[in-house]
């Protein structure tokens, strides 16, 4: 386990693109291993999660190679024009939930037995509510009391009309995915929007899907064709900066390149409420994914609070980590209510917040659902238990920043699941 020092810092400046989204590029790996024909990925994710979905595209019988680095970086997976082969080894996830969830109604209506495993934390988290979906199309899938280890007996699905009883933007993929593949025409509703970066996808690759109200309906039997495409910026990378350059007054942060998607833009909103200035600088729309720049400032009379509850708090659920862990420098605190889910994230988000917060002298209050952290507290430096949890190690990394003292962030390397240049991004623009 490796631990980074984050020091108190005094501003926050300058320019950043972070790496590219980890939503969208699972599903253009994903597609892409489908497809027929060679995919070029630019600006893809340089985590270890999406690495995971690409690596069991090679299993699956997908070409993966990557040419440049850095900024001209691509990576080409050349598809299975529909056809995946039977892996000799089961497909292993690593830590990630999207890889395993939306993988599972890919595969599915192959006629083949696929084996799904993941490490120790993604062992953990539920699987039952894809396996509801898929088990109605008629998958056999077998899981050990609701969790991985998946076993899938794959072949002809057909299709259902499906109410999502949980938001839950992986089900969705799951079952549009399989539904992509399978007899007649899947149908699903969705109480609460959530990211539509699977409906932007499939239709890149060349798929037909409709949306009415809140009804999406894919017909079966498709195919996919490669596609080239570039990878916006990860929204729930920036957010981290977004909210370190919250923490200091005279604070200038440019994010380039940057995922704007409106099912993923909320941040920004609650952002605004507590006392950010957005100047947009620049959008396009690339495979219907926008993808802009913009200027990040702090409004005079700094952080307010905010109260997140209800279908909002399943809207930005991966960046609540890192709102609570600022919640103690606002003015008037944050109030986070109806985030059950993060219990069952990469770990229980909930507590590992609450112990953080604890260990840096905060006084909050944890529910089942959420925290209500009062503002106007000083925290000091502490020793911070990542629970090998990226979000974790990354947001108590911010609220370093602003304690007194150093603080150790135990676990540090968990941050390269979803954004392995974080520290060095920090050291950059947030000097001592
Ligand atoms: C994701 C959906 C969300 C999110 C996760 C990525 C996706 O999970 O928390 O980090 O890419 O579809 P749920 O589908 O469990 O809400």
């Amino acid at each position: 386990m490796s631990i980074e020092v984050v020091r108190p810092a005094r501003t926050l400046q300058g320019s950043l693109t972070v790496p590219g989204d980890k939503s969208i590029s699972h599903r253009y790996a994903m597609l892409a291993g489908l497809a027929e024909g060679t995919t070029r990925l630019s600006n893809f994710s340089t985590g270890a999660d999406p690495a995971s979905s690409l690596a069991c595209m090679e299993a699956l019988g997908a070409t993966v190679e990557t040419t440049g680095e850095g900024p001209t970086r691509v990576i080409e997976v050349t598809g299975t024009a529909g056809k995946f082969i039977q892996p000799t080894q089961p497909l292993d996830c690593g830590n990630s939930g999207s890889t395993m969830r939306m993988l599972s109604g890919l595969i599915a209506p192959h006629p083949h037995t696929f084996t799904l495993i993941g490490d120790h934390s993604l062992t953990l988290r539920p699987m039952e509510r894809i396996r509801k979906p898929l088990s109605q199309m008629g998958v056999k899938m077998d899981l050990i009391e609701g969790h991985a280890p998946i076993t899938i007996h794959g072949g002809p699905l057909q299709a259902i009309d499906f109410d999502t009883p949980i938001p839950s933007a992986q089900v969705k993929t799951a079952v549009l995915f399989a539904g992509l593949q399978a007899t007649g025409t899947t149908s699903l509703s969705e109480s609460v929007r959530t990211r539509d970066h699977s409906e932007h996808a499939l239709r890149a690759f060349g798929a037909t899907l409709t949306r009415s109200g809140d009804k999406l309906s894919i017909p079966g039997g498709q195919t996919l064709k490669a596609i080239d495409a570039t990878v916006p910026g990860d929204l729930s990378s920036a957010a981290f900066f977004l909210c370190a350059a919250l923490l200091f007054p005279d604070s200038n942060l440019i994010l380039d390149s940057l995922g704007m998607n409106p099912t993923r833009t909320a941040l920004l909103d609650v952002l605004a409420t507590l006392g950010a200035k957005f100047k947009v600088l620049t959008v396009e729309e690339h495979h219907g994914e926008m993808i802009g720049t913009i200027q990040v400032n702090v409004a005079p009379g700094g952080l307010k609070g905010a109260d997140i509850t209800g279908p909002l708090s399943a809207m930005i659920i991966d960046e609540l980590p890192v709102l609570a862990a600022i919640a103690p420098y606002t003015r008037d605190g944050i109030r986070i209510r109806d985030a059950k889910e993060l219990r069952v994230k990469e770990s229980d988000r909930i507590a590992l917040v609450a112990k953080n917060l604890t260990a840096m002298g905060a006084k909050f209050t944890e529910f089942e659902d959420g925290l209500d952290i009062p503002g106007g507290q000083t925290l000091h430096g502490a020793q911070i238990d990542s629970g090998t949890d990226h979000r974790i190690a990354m947001a108590f990394s911010i609220a370093a920043l602003r304690a007194e003292g150093e603080t150790e962030i135990h676990g540090a390397e968990a941050a390269a699941i979803s954004f392995p240049e974080f520290f060095t991004n920090l050291r950059e623009l947030c000097p001592a």
